[in-house]
């Protein structure tokens, strides 16, 4: 039937709560609401009290026990915490022990390795923090003598998993198979890989109840929603391929319940819009009942609902699904989800004969579409935002995520050793329009296969991928982290021939992992490793439908998306050291963070350079490492910022050490930026060359502590330099120039990613540094097709008349465009210098910027009164999360006065920050 008209509604329109499931007189004990307490087995002098979700290290942290475990080293100094077990505690005397009553505790994660027990009876272990797990403890209740108590002992994960590494024939990997960043043996364990350390981050491995838990009790015949996928595709659409946009919309629904679901239950559905006006309701057909599920699906007709759209593609619809269960006239459980209506498609098929003839080079495609379109992705890579997550807030992320949609991003990829998101990480995402690609929690080792291991990882799989797959962000699904282009070339090149590696790869990733995604979803994609080359075959008729290519490549042929770092950062620019594939998905360096996040972490008299507590907070350790138990050497991160410094900027050299530590901190994230510009500009102009290129997502969003990192948002959400430049570049039209600096061939392109073609003007000007002008400027008039770039500029660097130490070339676009999804028109303008590679060597002087505030318009002006000034910083002080329009620009003095607008995302100075706001430029490094 079609879901396209109305139905009465009089039974089942009964209020209910958003993602919750009420089924008839089932009574819930939320735990976090229980009295719980924490103590050590190994160590009895600690008993303190314990919260839910919680981990020991926050509840230790909060008694007194423990100080503060992001000051100093405590990554270090706290390892004791990690290598003692601990056992959470609560006193469930409330609970009603009556007949008749079925009682589960229900845990949507434990982390990881617990033993549970109720009323002194062992009820289960679990090892997985990834699963949700339930146990019906009836039995156990019943025959309970005093009044219940619920305990949950956590082992040490770094000391387990040691033990499983030693377990007589045990999987032992070639050399530097194992990213080894300070605990060992973390491929053993279903647990948050980061969580023994990561290059960007510390190693608490903590341990606790760290999601929400619940005691579920039932009246016999009742039933309880433990999870719920909800489906919504094109009808006929398989995963990894377009599917026809002119089907109607498949709105499956299966849900997984505590009690046994009887034969006879039917289920139906109401879609309401986001004011709760009902657009369509009626009966889920295809009803298919187990012990544990009931699933069901409908038709709904396209044309009653309206698409979803990613940030700057539309508007983010969102409608509201009420999914009841009833069993003739009783209603047994109602579950309210809010989703929407797009697709989305990661399409690897074949470049066509049509793309070989606009200039496409031969191969496979490797980009996202949308709803039928293909875009282009912008954004970044999402990492775990504090090692603690329990004490990761929705007000954060919020801020978090508006900066990203401020930053003119449109996808984040969710790293794949972290832990799954929250719902309401992915709820955030589907109001802002920000796609999750998100990845299942495997990274950069190679992992078991034995029967046990695959088959918690197939639950942990299928827990998740039904628990986030109806929030319209959700953009991919992703095996695992650098695992094609790294791990297994690893293993080769330690262990060459022998294809037992290989095997084992596509054991997890294909067998296990492909039909958790294929079975469970229509609507998303997957592919087995973050950056690949693509399937080689794809056949749904086949028992696994996807065959990897792997290096099966045509010499010519373009086929996956890239990674790419280099340390080296006298190459930084050289655009030929870059890689040439259909999407950028990880690139990066690290930089400092600012002075005032290194002052909520570290002592003052430790606040320079290369301080002990600084070098031994850089995790950036040279590759293959041993583990030693003791302080890893972390000056290889902190010499390459330096070199970089050296290399393109004038060091400072300031006689007050406070500020001269801050200014090498600043200068360290202008050349993290500047090279992560040369690569976004780089990428972004593929779209229009062979490699057909539409996505740049660079390594990393945000941080975890206050850490030299590659991030470009600092742990409290402050923005460092790299997060204003890539807003600037990830406009929707953009000029760059390209310079070949062995030739001297330089050019300049217009990009753009509207989904019409734009014209305008681009006007070049020489200028000195002095701010003179050294030429009129050139006027130059264009058309840019739809995510397509046309070159507007090209000239020789050996055959001007000017020297590249006093002459730097300015570069303004004005383009009228459309943007995507509407009919108005717009003007979009950008700005761009080119100028000598190395700062230190040009004729920069006192730009006299004058700074000022504006209180009617809230915005700053600044400008530069005596010269050109190159790299302006807007700095705030510390105690504000605020973040301007702009920053991080070049302003000459024919600029005049730049208006700055400011976000205010929290102040604690009741307005008194803006008296603090200094403004400096790169002249301040030539300073004493
Ligand atoms: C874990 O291992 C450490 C180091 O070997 C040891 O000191 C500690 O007692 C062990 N913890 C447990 C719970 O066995
Ligand atoms: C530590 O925890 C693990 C996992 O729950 C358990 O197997 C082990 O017996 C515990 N050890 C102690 C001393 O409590
Ligand atoms: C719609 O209903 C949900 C509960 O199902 C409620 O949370 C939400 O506020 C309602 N929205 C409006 C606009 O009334
Ligand atoms: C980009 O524009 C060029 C020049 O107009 C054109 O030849 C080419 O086919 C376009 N590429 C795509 C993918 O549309
Ligand atoms: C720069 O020029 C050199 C020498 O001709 C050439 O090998 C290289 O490919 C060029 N790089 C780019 C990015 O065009
Ligand atoms: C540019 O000027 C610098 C500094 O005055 C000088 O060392 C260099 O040789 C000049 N380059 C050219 C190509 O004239």
């Amino acid at each position: 039937m079609k879901l396209s008209s109305y139905f009465p509604l009089s039974s089942l329109s009964s209020a209910l709560l958003i993602g919750t499931a009420i089924s008839q007189s089932a009574s819930v004990l939320d735990l976090s609401t229980a009295k719980w307490t924490l103590s050590s087995p190994q160590n009895e002098s600690i008993k303190v009290s314990g919260s839910v979700p919680s981990q020991s290290h926050l509840d230790l942290y909060a008694a007194g026990v423990i100080p503060d475990p992001y000051y100093g080293l405590g990554d270090f100094d706290l390892r004791w915490v990690t290598y003692l077990n601990w056992t959470y505690e609560a006193d469930l005397s409330g609970l009603d022990t009556s007949n008749g009553l079925s009682t589960w505790l229900l845990f949507n994660g434990l982390d990881t390795f617990t033993s549970i027990s109720l009323c002194g009876q062992h009820v289960a272990s679990t090892n997985n923090q990834f699963r949700q797990y339930y146990f019906d403890v009836s039995s156990i209740l019943s025959s309970c003598s005093s009044s219940p108590s619920l305990s949950i002992n956590f082992g040490s994960s770094v000391n387990i998993t040691a033990d499983i590494a030693n377990e007589p024939g045990q999987e032992k990997w070639p050399f530097a198979v194992e990213g080894l960043f300070e605990f060992p043996n973390r491929q053993f364990m279903r647990k948050e890989q980061s969580d023994f350390g990561w290059d960007w981050g510390p190693a608490f491995a903590p341990a606790g109840i760290w999601q929400p838990a619940y005691v579920v009790q039932l009246p016999s015949s009742s039933i309880y929603v433990r999870n719920t996928l909800l489906d919504i595709y094109r009808e006929g659409q398989l995963n990894n391929l377009p599917p026809d946009q002119s089907a109607p919309w498949i709105v499956n629904a299966s849900l997984d319940i505590l009690g046994t679901v009887p034969s006879t239950a039917s289920m139906s559905i109401e879609i309401m819009d986001i004011d709760n006006t009902t657009v369509a309701s009626g009966s889920l057909e295809n009803i298919l009942i187990s012990d544990s599920t009931i699933t069901g699906s409908v038709t709904v007709d396209g044309e009653t609902c309206q698409l979803w759209w990613p940030n700057g593609l539309g508007a983010q619809n969102l409608y509201y699904f009420k999914i009841t269960v009833t069993d003739g006239e009783q209603i047994l459980a109602s579950v309210t989800k809010r989703s929407g209506f797009r697709t989305i498609v990661l399409n690897m098929t074949p470049i066509s004969s049509a793309q070989l003839a606009q200039g496409i080079a031969p191969g496979n495609n490797w980009h996202f579409e949308i709803n039928g379109h293909e875009f282009y992705a912008k954004g970044s890579n999402f990492i775990p935002p504090d090692a603690f997550w329990p004490r990761v807030t929705e007000t954060k992320m919020r801020q978090l995520f508006e900066s990203v949609v401020d930053g003119n991003q449109n996808m984040l990829r969710v790293w794949a050793s972290g832990a799954y998101s929250p719902d309401f990480l992915y709820d955030i995402a589907d109001e802002m329009g920000i796609l999750l690609w998100s990845e299942f929690e495997f990274g950069d080792a190679l992992y078991p296969v034995n029967e046990e291991f695959l088959e918690n990882v197939r639950e942990e799989a299928n827990y998740n991928v039904r628990r986030v797959n109806h929030h319209p962000s959700l953009a991919l699904w992703a095996g695992g982290n650098e695992l094609e282009n790294l791990e297994l070339p690893e293993a080769e090149y330690y262990d060459p021939g022998n294809d037992k590696w290989r095997q084992e790869y596509e054991q997890l990733f294909l067998d296990v992992l492909l039909p958790s995604v294929y079975g469970n979803t229509k609507s998303i994609s997957y592919i087995p490793s973050s950056t690949t080359n693509g399937y080689l075959v794809l056949n749904f008729s086949l028992p696994i439908p996807m065959i990897e290519r792997y290096n099966n490549a045509t010499p010519g042929s373009i086929y996956g998306d890239t990674d790419h770092y280099d340390y080296v950062s006298s190459v930084a620019f050289n655009l030929s050291s870059y890689p040439v594939g259909r999407f950028a998905n990880e690139f990066g360096f690290h930089s400092m963070p600012s002075l005032q996040t290194w002052q909520q972490a570290v002592d003052p008299d430790e606040l320079y350079f290369n301080s002990s507590t600084i070098v031994l907070r850089n995790h950036h350790y040279p590759a293959g490492g041993t583990f030693t138990d003791n302080y890893r050497n972390s000056s290889l991160g902190m010499g390459e910022m330096t070199v970089a410094v050296d290399q393109y900027y004038p060091a400072p050299n300031h006689a007050d050490s406070l500020q001269n530590f801050s200014a090498w901190c600043h200068t360290t994230q202008i050349f993290q930026a500047d090279f992560y510009r040369s690569q976004i500009t780089y990428y972004r102009r593929g779209s229009g060359f062979r490699e057909r290129q539409l996505g740049s997502l660079y390594w990393q969003l945000e941080d975890i502590w206050q850490a030299p990192t590659w991030a470009g948002i600092e742990y409290d959400g402050r923005w460092k330099v790299l997060h204003y430049v890539a807003k600037d570049i990830y406009q929707p039209v953009i000029i760059a120039s390209y310079w070949n600096y062995t030739t001297g061939d330089l050019t300049a392109y217009v990009t753009s990613d509207l989904w019409t073609g734009a014209s305008g003007t681009a006007s070049l000007e020489w200028y000195g540094y002095d701010g003179s002008s050294l030429a009129p400027k050139v006027d130059i008039p264009f058309t840019v097709g739809a995510l397509n770039t046309t070159m507007v500029y090209e000239v020789n660097t050996n055959y001007i008349p000017y020297n590249l130490t006093n002459a730097f070339l300015k570069m303004n676009i004005t383009t009228a465009g459309t943007p995507v999804n509407t009919n108005d028109t717009q003007v979009y303008k950008h700005e761009y210098y080119f100028h000598a590679l190395d700062l230190s060597q040009v004729k920069l002087q006192d730009p006299g910027l004058v700074l000022s505030y504006d209180e009617g318009s809230g915005n700053f002006t600044v400008e530069a009164t005596t010269g050109v000034a190159a790299w302006v910083w807007l700095d705030i002080p510390a105690g504000t999360l605020a973040n301007f329009d702009s920053n991080a620009f070049w302003l000459s003095p024919s600029d005049g006065k730049k208006e700055i607008g400011v976000t205010v995302k929290n102040d604690t100075s009741a307005g008194k920050w803006v008296e603090g706001v200094t403004v400096s430029s790169l002249w301040n490094n030539t300073l004493a």
